[in-house]
């Protein structure tokens, strides 16, 4: 199958919403769980135990993901974890810390390139009775994931000098760029608008923003923008409500995805999808690993919740995910039961709890 009719197969899993049998809802999976480092077990274990209320097919194989050094001294993620995350094809990942000078690289980053995770999607959409300054946000930002600063190509030319190579290919653009438009198409929405700042780096960006034009040409039927990164930055916290999917490269996306998280309340609230080429995608929560109340009960799971609701609707069990994201955002829009990062008091098990009495009612 070639890349472009594997994408195609792929999206439609991750984003359609009519097209699946009841057999693929029923059908029972095995998913890859990494429940990371800090608060994640915590939050996992909720995820794990809502998912389980809404009674969702899933069996969770879980797998530590810490850095060992592989064949040639590389640095690679565990092979059993790589196995697993192979053979299932679909994860779901809490926040992986990276200590400052641990000497080796973030495994999250570690795992994007393992598996050639090429696009991220992070919907940014207002969480109804959780008030934030904007009304009615409703954005995809769609980050190339592979490569631009995040490349790790840098040296020393002279002590005192140096130098980071923005590495910008046509294939991880093109890939991006196709991928946008056809989750654009697949989930209704109008208008692709890529974001560059091709006027300084005329080659990288002018390159990136090349293959956006051109997939636009061939995908008439959505709408195409562009536009400079410092500009989508001023008008999005002027008026988020102007903007529908933003695709751009790697580092302007890492930036402008927390931006538009933070219209909505935050990187707590926010889910996360990494699509890869040869049908691997992990989904993860944003956040970090929050040492400081890790293992007291006060995270709020809502990240990897709805990550864990992206997953499902990805493996076509769209039910289930409508249900969970549902008593999710219920629980949230009746406030008694909010943890503290969202203005409540609630521990994270109150909060899970709560969500688990409301997926069994729906
Ligand atoms: C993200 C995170 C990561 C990134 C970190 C944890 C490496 O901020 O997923 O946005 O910079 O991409
Ligand atoms: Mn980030």
């Amino acid at each position: 199958m070639s890349l472009s009719a594997l994408r195609r197969v792929l999206l439609s899993r991750v984003t359609s919403t009519y097209t699946y049998s009841t057999a693929a809802a029923e059908e029972s999976r095995i998913c890859t769980l990494i429940p990371g480092d800090g608060i994640g077990p915590e939050i996992s274990a909720a995820v794990q135990k809502i998912v389980e209320a809404s009674g969702a097919p899933i069996t969770w194989e879980e797998r530590d993901v810490m850095a060992v050094k592989g064949p040639g001294g590389k640095w690679v993620i565990p092979a059993d974890a790589e196995q697993s995350i192979k053979k299932n094809k679909v994860g779901l990942k809490g926040p992986l810390g990276t200590p400052i000078a641990a000497g080796h690289p973030s495994m999250n980053l570690l795992l994007r390139k393992t598996f050639g995770l090429y696009a991220n999607v992070r919907p940014c959409v207002s969480v109804e009775g959780f008030k934030t300054p904007y009304e009615d946000v409703n954005i995809v930002t769609i980050r190339e994931n592979t490569e631009g600063e995040y490349s790790g190509i840098e040296h020393v030319i002279v002590p005192g000098v140096v130098q980071s190579i923005k590495l910008i290919t046509e294939q991880a653009s093109r890939n991006v760029a196709e991928f946008a438009f056809d989750y654009a198409r697949q989930n209704g929405r109008k208008t692709v608008t890529a974001v560059h700042k091709a006027n300084i780096m005329r080659m990288s960006d002018g390159l990136f923003l090349r293959c956006c034009r051109e997939t636009a040409e061939k995908n008439r039927d959505i709408k195409f923008n562009e536009m400079y990164l410092d500009t989508v930055c001023l008008n999005m916290v002027q008026d988020p409500n102007q903007f529908d999917v933003l695709v751009m490269p790697n580092l302007y996306g890492d930036i402008l995805s927390d931006l538009c998280a933070g219209l909505i309340g935050g990187l707590g609230v926010t889910p996360s999808g990494n699509i890869g080429a040869d049908g691997v995608a992990l989904f993860e929560s944003v956040h970090g690993t929050a040492p400081d109340i890790a293992g007291k009960d006060l995270a709020n799971p809502t990240a990897l919740l709805l990550s864990c609701v992206m997953m499902l609707k990805h493996l076509g069990k769209v039910s289930y995910g409508k249900r969970i994201e549902k008593a999710c955002f219920d629980t949230i829009k009746e406030k008694k039961s909010r943890t503290k990062d969202l203005g409540g008091d609630a521990t994270c098990s109150v909060f899970t709890d709560e969500v688990c009495r409301r997926v069994k009612d729906l």
